[in-house]
């Protein structure tokens, strides 16, 4: 983890290297703000013709008590929200990397009478996401020049009176540096090939995440054997063209209450196909290139079992990763094959590039009858077709519980990471009837709505359980610029989420 962050008061005398000053377009010019930062910078701003629009930045060399000053534009003062003041900081934050500007000074008028907790929070994700760099292959040259910010003095103004937002402040840096720490997981599992990556390296760390929650958490993992036993011929038949063994992984956190005092049980499910080549329905190049994150389901189960055990949740988390790898071989299925989930229902594979769901059909079966959850939620880099629909930052949400599909979209809004909410339209279930097995693993052709269909299958393999299913092929994994708190490679999208899901679940 990188970043010291502390906070202090308006009498900080200021640390000589740059101060970040975020600035709203409607009011910047006001008598505040150029009382603040002087007569100099301001016309220095008025010089850069700066309106303080969103994303704007200026940055200033001055000779006072700071070497730099930045002034970013936060856009209008109404629409402003703690999600745009993370993404605006996070790209102010690589502005300075980029700049070697290693020392810096925030400060925050706490007018607008958001959440003090939040403020720490969203603070403290924003340093640290912005922070990241996966150099674990870079020469020691190359990670030298990768400069990170080594401290932040955090100025915070409570205007509130008889509040203690400052501890407030405190409590949610303390969270912030929490949730970072698993989103880190998350995102150096992604990013590591798939040559490290194998059903084994997760279970490794799946009891790493065990032992260092000093009892707090338990795994189990069960291996080819063990499977078949109990009869996940869908799982196994995506494991056998590999020459790495699958490793079904099974982690619990008990209530911080106890066993489960509200009676709620959580089961987190995530695709864990360590890399997925299609199979002998083998992929084109092009798309096979990122294919090593098609176990950022699981990814972010672990990510989250990481930080759970130190993090009061009322309620029993179950996570299950279907570890395996997806190749083409001599033992390999074939298209046409014909195998048996878990729950009896049997699946003609018409294309083993729709492997997933075949993992997540033994997955999902395995949680309702041996761990019989209240809530179950899939996490899983399922089907380019859900890119199609909705572009690479959104996640696509399924479920049959309107409630729990409500308490997870709030989760995700405070949290600033996208899903919107998709039908599980009956009729496309049509598609994947087959003739000589009870469900056929691919529905129709070009427009039959793949992520729709998908998940379709997935539900014919929940119970009793309220379900969501998140299709998160496209915010998953960022082949592009960073953007906010989003870097390239991998991003741990759903880490946030899920937490502030947990604290929703706590409160009722
Ligand atoms: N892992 C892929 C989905 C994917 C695509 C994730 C792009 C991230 C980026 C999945 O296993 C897959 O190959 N799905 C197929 C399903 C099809 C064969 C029915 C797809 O989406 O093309
Ligand atoms: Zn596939
Ligand atoms: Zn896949």
């Amino acid at each position: 983890m990188f970043g010291k962050i502390t906070v202090v008061d308006k009498k900080f005398p200021g640390n000589g290297e740059t101060f970040i000053y975020v600035a709203f377009e409607d009011t910047f010019k006001k008598d505040n703000d150029l009382k603040l930062l002087g007569k100099k910078i301001n016309n220095k701003l008025l010089q850069h013709e700066f309106s303080g629009k969103e994303g704007e930045l200026v940055s200033i060399d001055v000779d006072t008590l700071y070497k730099t000053v930045i002034v970013v534009g936060a856009g209008k003062e109404k629409e402003f929200n703690l999600i745009k003041w993370r993404d605006l900081l996070a790209d102010t934050f690589r502005y300075c990397r980029a700049n070697k500007l290693a020392n810096v000074t925030v400060t925050y008028f706490d007018l607008l009478g958001k959440d003090s907790f939040a403020i720490g929070q969203n603070l403290t994700v924003s340093l640290y996401l912005a922070n990241y760099d996966f150099d674990f292959y870079k020469s020691e040259e190359a990670k030298k020049k990768l400069k990170r910010i080594d401290s932040l003095n955090f100025q915070f103004f409570p205007l509130r009176s008889s509040d203690s937002s400052g501890q407030a402040v405190s409590r949610g840096i303390e969270y912030g540096k929490l949730l970072a720490e698993g989103i880190y997981l998350t995102r150096d599992l992604v990013n590591q090939p798939a040559a490290y990556v194998h059903p084994d390296t997760l279970e490794e760390q799946a009891l790493q995440i065990a032992k260092e929650s000093k009892g707090k958490i338990t795994v189990e993992v069960l291996d080819e054997n063990q499977c078949r036993k109990l009869g996940m011929e869908a799982y196994l038949g995506v494991a056998q063209g590999s020459e790495q063994p699958p490793k079904f992984i099974i982690l619990h956190y008990e209530s911080s209450k106890g066993r489960s005092p509200s009676g709620r049980k959580i089961c987190l499910i995530g695709k864990s196909v360590t890399f997925d080549s299609g199979g002998l329905s083998l992929k084109p190049s092009e798309h096979m290139e990122t294919m090593k994150m098609d176990m950022a389901g699981g990814a972010t189960v672990l990510g989250i079992f990481k930080i759970l055990s130190r993090h009061n949740v009322d309620a029993d988390v179950y996570g299950i990763l279907p570890a395996c790898e997806n190749m083409p071989s001599g033992h390999a299925m074939k298209p046409g094959d014909i195998v048996t989930a878990l729950n009896g229902k049997s699946i003609e594979v018409l294309n083993t590039d729709a492997e997933g769901r075949l993992t997540l059909a033994d997955a999902l079966s395995y949680a309702e009858k041996y761990l019989q959850p209240d809530m179950m939620i899939d996490l899983a880099t399922l089907t380019g077709a859900c890119i199609v629909a909705l572009g690479k930052n959104i996640a696509g949400m399924f479920g049959n519980d309107q409630k729990m599909l409500d308490s997870l979209e709030k989760a995700a809004n405070t949290e600033g990471e996208e899903l919107w909410p998709m039908p599980l339209h009956k009729y496309y279930a049509k598609s994947l009837k087959s003739p000589v097995a009870d469900l056929k693993n691919t529905g129709g052709g070009k427009y039959s709505g793949g992520a729709i269909t998908a998940a379709l299958f997935l539900s014919d393999f929940v119970d009793k359980a309220k379900w969501i299913h998140l299709d998160i092929a496209g915010p998953a994994f960022n082949d592009n610029d960073s953007y906010g708190v989003i870097n390239h490679g991998g991003t741990g999208w759903g880490v946030l989420t899920l937490l502030n899901f947990f604290h929703q679940v706590n409160k009722k």
